[in-house]
């Protein structure tokens, strides 16, 4: 699991980078409140993943085989943080609605099933994951908002 958690570490910290780069370009203060949240969320993921990991967060992407549902979410977020300052901010966002999704399967099924044995020992691991997979589901609902508030289609 050590790789895994490793793998996650890197990846929610860089989720986190991508969102604290892109915020100041929002113009609306409730998407731009959505948008730290999920920053701050990705930070503590990154954190309790590291913990996990029980070492330091990778500094370059560590190699881990977690599937395609994984591969895919990767590939999200590196287009994303490439189109950062090329794109309008806005189309960054709406990339970032399928990367959250995926996030939010990948805990749900990917990680779930290779955590299981850990989990079945571990109830308080259990709870982690648990939390930190509620957090996702959160964030593609905190991102659709976001979007909907930036584009003026909501009330802030
Ligand atoms: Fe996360
Ligand atoms: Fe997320």
């Amino acid at each position: 699991m050590e790789g895994i958690y490793s793998f996650l570490a890197f990846y929610e910290r860089k989720t986190a980078e991508v969102y604290e780069k892109i915020r100041p370009s929002i113009k609306n203060g409730t998407a731009r409140l959505l948008i730290s949240i999920l920053a701050i969320d990705s930070r503590k993921h990154s954190e309790v993943f590291r913990h996990l990991s029980g070492g330091e967060v990778p500094k370059t992407a560590p190699e881990a085989d977690l599937g395609p549902v994984a591969a895919e979410a990767v590939r999200i977020l590196d287009e994303a943080e490439s189109l950062i300052g090329k794109k309008a901010p806005l189309e960054i966002l709406e990339g970032l609605v399928k990367y959250e999704k995926l996030m939010n399967e990948e805990y749900l099924v990917e990680i779930y099933a290779k955590a299981l044995d850990l989990k079945q020992k571990n109830g308080t691991i259990k709870k982690v994951l648990n939390s930190i997979a509620e957090d996702e589901n959160r964030h593609r609902d905190f991102l659709e908002q976001a979007i909907s508030l930036e584009k003026g289609e909501a009330g802030s």
